[in-house]
């Protein structure tokens, strides 16, 4: 199991301390979501900020895309640090070239999937990512209770995944706690992505040890 805490629920006066603190815990990942305000309502982090962080650590960056034309940004996301690049099916046709510039960066491709969004657009594409992100809450919230759904998806995509004979990681993310995601872990996730229920809790590394150990 890998445990990828968001960074946005963190506090941004100790980015550091705290990203050392999850890593100490075992945290192989870091989430950092970025948002444009139009795909989402909210704003958050761009890759200015993302570089900084990278000088700051060596965890492995996962990055999220919650934003319109992906295709334009790519690049300097891939260029401030990402490791993961995880973009919305909901927001491109064909991700083709994004695939194409991962690659050419050795940064690994990620596709993003809302709660109501179903895998058959993006079928195409599973031969070629690294990460499928399916979002247990509408992307752009935190603090919300996961979908029930979800884990049946997660199920979904494992079976998918195990027809079409390809190995990406299945993560998921909104609403992860230790109960959902134990329940995400047994439908088959490799990947638990928890904001609030790491850093909101009185004990981030105790949070992270406990999903570490579902
Ligand atoms: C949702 C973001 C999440 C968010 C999850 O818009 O993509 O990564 O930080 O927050 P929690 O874990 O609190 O649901
Ligand atoms: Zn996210």
């Amino acid at each position: 199991m890998i445990i990828s805490p968001s960074l946005l629920a963190a506090d941004s006066a100790f980015y550091g301390d705290q990203i050392r603190t999850i890593q100490e815990a075992g945290a192989q990942f870091l989430h950092i979501d970025v948002m444009d305000g139009h795909f989402v309502p909210n704003l958050s982090f761009g890759p200015t900020i993302i570089s900084k962080l990278r000088r700051a650590s060596d965890i492995i960056f996962d990055v999220h895309l919650m934003i319109e034309h992906p295709e334009v940004y790519a690049q300097r996301f891939i260029e401030a640090g990402a490791d993961y690049l995880t973009i919305h099916a909901e927001t491109i046709n064909d991700p083709s070239s994004i695939i194409k510039v991962c690659a050419n960066n050795n940064v690994k491709f990620g596709l993003a999937v809302k709660p109501q969004t179903d895998f058959s657009s993006i079928l195409d594409y599973f031969e070629f990512i690294d990460l499928l992100l399916i979002m247990g809450i509408e992307p752009g919230g935190e603090g919300k209770s996961m979908e029930v759904e979800t884990p049946k998806k997660i199920a979904m995509a494992k079976e998918l995944r195990k027809k079409i004979s390809t190995n990406f990681l299945i993560s998921v993310d909104g609403g992860v706690n230790n109960k959902t995601g134990k329940l995400c872990f047994d439908a088959g996730a490799d990947v638990l992505v928890a904001g609030s229920y790491i850093f909101n809790s009185n004990d981030p590394k105790l949070a992270v040890k406990g999903l570490l150990n579902l």
